[in-house]
């Protein structure tokens, strides 16, 4: 017996110098030790050692067995390995993983900043689809069949069957909205004035993509309709909300433009919030920075809607919320947006 001891012990020391891995370890505890290991056995069959020698060889394994558990946990513990990474062992008291906490999106900021502008002015938020047709992106809007803006390489179309209006029935193209302003037709066809909403939505439009235009981009429209509204409301609401966004001191300025669906119809400049108003690189030293494009529902967009143009009178607005982004933070290129760049996103 103490000749078969000697040569395991032998044996288990030339196995413990030579085990690198958590694996080669635990192969060892489970040859030596384990439940059938060859250190186990001979406790187990320990009646079969003649009795004055079974209390010495009781005591040998045991030590022996106790060693090599102590060495295993020695080496498990210089190789980095804590004793919770073996199967049976679970230390409750490790850190449990981390989960991130993540922020909203920059764009996402924008777009809860203007709506709580406002919600504040009493604006409340509709939403329409991204998918929608010819109709409400053009026709209803006033928009001519031979529009530019109706061609392939304007307007992304869908290769699926045309779809019927529900109330006239007429065929129209599908496609991918490319201006939130067929959120104006889709909440007058359903509620009856007065009205003032906020469209915050992804629009799309087939642009090359580079530093300042992508596929697709966000807008928020805004439409408020009632008896008597003048342009010197749509002029008080849109300055009170560029002072509200950018500041108290800028000042807007309305130029004569042109939309279908709006008449008189401008566009909105608000001074160069970078240098003031003096000209930078920004604003192109013109001192001033684009930002909506507004004006006065036409009458003929009422009548899509079947609003009587005689009784009612509303304005309309529309703004790019990268740009906006973009001017507020200083950000020069509008595909950063949409990486995913954590870099980026964190900052946020
Ligand atoms: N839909 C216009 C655009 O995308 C913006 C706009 C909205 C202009 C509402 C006037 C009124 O350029």
């Amino acid at each position: 017996m103490d000749e078969k001891l000697n040569q395991l012990e032998k044996e288990i020391n030339e196995a413990l110098n030579s085990a690198r891995t958590a694996e080669g370890l635990e192969e060892l505890r489970i040859k030596y030790i384990g439940r059938k290991g060859a250190l186990t056995e001979i406790l187990k069959n320990i009646k079969n050692v003649p009795s004055q020698d079974r209390p010495r060889v009781g005591e040998r394994v045991n030590l022996l067995k106790r060693a090599l558990e102590e060495k295993i946990k020695e080496k498990m513990q210089a190789a980095g390995i804590s004793g919770s990474e073996t199967k049976d062992h679970v230390d409750f008291s490790l850190p449990g993983s981390k989960y991130e906490i993540g922020s909203r999106h920059p764009l996402t900021q924008i777009i809860d900043e203007i709506c709580d502008i406002f919600l504040g002015f009493g604006f409340r938020i509709a939403e329409g689809p991204e998918i929608e047709t010819e109709y409400y992106n053009f026709t209803a809007l006033n928009i001519p069949d031979e529009h530019p803006s109706r061609e392939d390489f304007h307007t992304f179309f869908l290769d699926v069957p045309p779809e019927k209006h529900e109330k006239h029935g007429k065929e129209y193209k599908v496609l991918l909205r490319s201006q939130t302003s067929t959120g104006q037709i889709r909440v007058m066809e359903k509620e009856k004035p007065p009205l003032q909403v906020i469209i915050p939505g992804k629009v799309y439009r087939p642009d090359a993509t580079d530093a300042s235009h992508s596929f697709m981009f966000h807008q928020v429209e805004g439409l408020m309709v009632d008896k008597d509204i003048k342009f010197s409301d749509l002029k008080g609401v849109l300055d009170l909300f560029c002072k509200s966004m950018f500041g108290k001191s800028v000042k807007t300025r309305f130029r004569p433009h042109y939309f279908p669906f709006t008449e008189p119809s401008a566009e909105v400049d608000v001074s160069c919030i970078i240098c003031g108003g003096s000209g930078c690189s920004v604003c192109g030293k013109k001192g001033w920075l684009e930002i909506l494009g507004a004006g006065m529902v036409n009458p003929k967009v009422f009548e899509a809607v079947e609003y009587q143009p005689e009784d009612w009178t509303g304005f309309a607005f529309g703004m790019g919320v990268e740009r906006i982004a973009m001017l507020k933070w200083g950000i020069n290129d509008i595909r950063i947006f949409y990486e995913n760049d954590l870099r980026f996103l964190k900052q946020f």
